[in-house]
């Protein structure tokens, strides 16, 4: 029996070995797949290229969460219409949102600002991962602030789309006649940025998980310009390429905040033109099953 103890003591050895590397709390990892931070928390974005906080606090993201208290649940009360009117409605809604297009020619002329705070009002009725409501809208309305926008994105989007983007994507770009200059940025008088929290901050201090952030942030984003064309503003959606890190802090917003997009706000100027785009006709965009 003694000769089985080096034998016993190697597999011991092994199995301990083989326990803390997989360790992490989630070991049923598919075959082939890379051992990535992402798999261990799926509902975390990809970084939108913001190295400035990397691993900051990294620590306390897998802590157990303090569990909120109990939230009372009350009868659902909501309006049902007859089809008749549902066909009407629906109708009327698409004759809306159709018309709405994105407008790289707003005019300087003021806008009202309750309206602004009533759309924002509407997009944090968005539906968020567990209810976390991850989104800073910050509305910028001095001219200084917004010039300094322009100066950070006019030079980034310039090496965008001298180095950054490729052949194709500026090919494919060309047809919409944009490029690095953008005068939106002085003239709408409001610019929305849209920020996702990555993470946020409990009242102990402690980090709190924001499961699905950036689709929650990007619904909450769908329902302000459906909200913008209900009140007859115009707006260009805008993703500035490798401006995040550079305009969250200009803005003085903290890290764990990344900007998601960038929504000049105005009116569309006189002389305002868009490409003439169609669109897909429903048979091509649906399937049933
Ligand atoms: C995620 C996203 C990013 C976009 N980024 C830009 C942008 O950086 N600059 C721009 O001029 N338009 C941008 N657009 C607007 C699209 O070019 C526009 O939606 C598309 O051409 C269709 O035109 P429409 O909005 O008038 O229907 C973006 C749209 C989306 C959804
Ligand atoms: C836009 O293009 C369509 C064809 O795709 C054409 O029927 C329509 O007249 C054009 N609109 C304008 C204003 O030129």
């Amino acid at each position: 029996m003694f000769f089985l103890t080096p034998v016993l003591v190697a597999v011991v050895c092994i199995l301990i070995v083989w326990i803390f590397k997989n360790g992490d709390g989630s070991s049923k990892r598919r075959k082939g797949e890379p051992r990535a931070r992402a798999e261990v928390r799926p509902w975390v974005d990809e970084d939108l290229k913001d190295n400035t906080d990397l691993h900051q606090g990294e620590e306390g993201a897998n802590d157990r969460q303090e569990s909120e208290e109990d939230v009372e649940h009350i009868p659902f009360s909501h309006t049902r219409y007859p089809e008749k009117e549902m066909v009407k409605r629906s109708q009327e809604f698409y004759a809306l949102l159709s018309k709405r297009r994105s407008v790289r020619f707003i005019s300087s002329e003021q806008v009202p600002m309750e309206v602004i705070d009533n759309v924002i009002k509407t997009a944090g009725t968005a539906p968020s991962g567990a209810h976390t409501e991850p989104w800073t809208f910050v509305v910028v309305k001095d001219p200084d602030v917004k010039h300094k926008i322009r100066e950070i994105i006019e030079e980034e989007e310039e090496i965008n789309y001298l180095k950054r983007m490729g052949r194709q994507w500026v090919t494919d770009l060309k047809k919409l006649r944009t490029n690095w200059v953008k005068e939106y940025l002085d003239t709408a008088p409001v610019l929305i940025l849209i920020f996702k929290q990555v993470h946020g901050v409990a009242a102990s201090g402690k980090r709190k998980v924001h499961y699905y952030n950036e689709i929650s942030v990007s619904i909450a984003c769908g329902i302000l310009l459906a909200a913008l064309q209900n009140v007859g503003l115009v707006t260009v959606t805008t993703t500035p390429l490798n401006c995040g890190p550079r305009l969250r802090v200009l803005l003085g917003r903290p890290t764990n905040e990344k900007l998601l997009m960038l929504l000049p706000v105005g009116y569309a100027s006189k002389e305002a033109t868009v490409p003439n785009l169609t669109r897909k006709p429903v048979d091509q965009i649906r399937v049933i099953v």
